[in-house]
């Protein structure tokens, strides 16, 4: 199995993409690492262990990370994920405690100490990952490559241009992207097109465990946020695109392209600059995802969830 560590901020989207990553055979999660961004990191840390607990992973580190972007202040999603980072279901359980070591630190052992090299999936602002290319460069060689979701083709969600997790942190997102690491970047472009419809949500319900039911009000909650802030009938899932892609590279087609983070702007700060036709003279840097295979997304991710958690 690919072994992999999963840095996010749980997040509606991001406890799916932490169930994908823990419950598919065909990946081994090494460690999860949290950051500030849908919510303080306090919170995405906390839901991060509920969600491993609801889903009855156990023995998998999880370690807080950076608390804010490199840069500024931190500005949460609190109107698309509410003030628990995970509102909707009730996620009362008993947590593992997270582990005593800041998230750079336990991905730095990870990577090194791991018999093959790691795939990092990020799918939150990407403070931590920055932080630890530029403390620790000497984990570029045993990174297989990172996996991002963020950024857009097209056009944002917290600013016209800006897609929230680059937005959050723009100088982090400059930092991996110009790392020289070989970059995945799954943006809105693809995944807007992985809508949690009604038949997705009771298909979720119909799991018969706590974990589809979880899983369905998350989603339900979600829906009502998307809709309410951007009109959309149906919410995207991003942040478990990230990990399909590892899992089943032919559900997400990407195009080697080059990719510059906007940190200047004056409206379009945060923004991802994709060259997709080539029209400059820079080298690509990241395969960049241009279509998903929806059907089989949504097909892996609840057949995944319905084997995760007690019956
Ligand atoms: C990204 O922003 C967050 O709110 C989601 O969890 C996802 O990672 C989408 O722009
Ligand atoms: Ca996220």
């Amino acid at each position: 199995a690919q072994p992999v560590i999963v840095d996010c901020d749980p997040g509606h989207d991001d406890a799916l993409a932490l169930m994908l990553a823990a419950g598919d055979p065909r990946l081994r999660l090494l460690g999860v690492t949290t950051v500030a961004g849908n919510q303080t990191l306090d919170k995405t840390t906390r839901n991060a262990l509920r969600i491993l607990a609801l889903a009855g992973v156990s023995g998998v580190p999880v370690a807080a990370g950076c608390d804010r972007p490199l840069v500024g202040d931190l500005t949460v999603a609190e109107d698309i994920h509410g003030t628990s980072g995970l509102d909707g279901p009730e996620l009362d359980v008993p947590v593992a405690e997270a582990e005593r070591v800041h998230a750079v630190e336990l991905m730095r052992r990870l990577i090194t100490g791991a018999a093959e090299p790691v795939t990092l999936i990020a799918t939150g602002p990407l403070t931590n990952v920055a932080l630890l290319l530029r403390t620790h460069p000497e984990v570029m060689s045993y990174v297989r490559r990172v996996v991002l979701m963020g950024g857009s083709t097209e056009r944002g969600n917290t600013t016209p241009y800006g897609e929230f997790n680059i937005v959050t942190d723009p100088e982090a997102a400059d930092i991996v992207l110009r790392s020289g690491l070989p970059a995945t970047m799954i943006g809105l472009n693809v995944t807007h097109r992985a809508l949690a419809t009604a038949e997705i949500i009771a298909e979720f319900r119909a799991l018969g465990t706590r974990l589809g039911t979880v899983c369905a009000e998350l989603m339900t909650f979600f829906a009502s946020t998307y809709h309410r802030v951007f009109g959309f009938a149906h919410p995207p899932v991003h942040d478990p695109i990230a990990v399909a892609a590892v899992i089943d590279p032919s559900i997400v087609h990407t195009v080697a392209a080059p990719v510059a983070v906007e940190l200047t702007g004056a409206h379009t700060r945060g923004a991802t600059v994709v060259d997709l036709h080539r029209r400059t003279a820079n080298s690509p840097n990241a395969d960049v995802a241009v279509d998903l295979d929806v059907d089989a997304f949504w097909r892996l991710l609840v057949s995944t969830v319905a084997t995760l958690g007690p019956r």
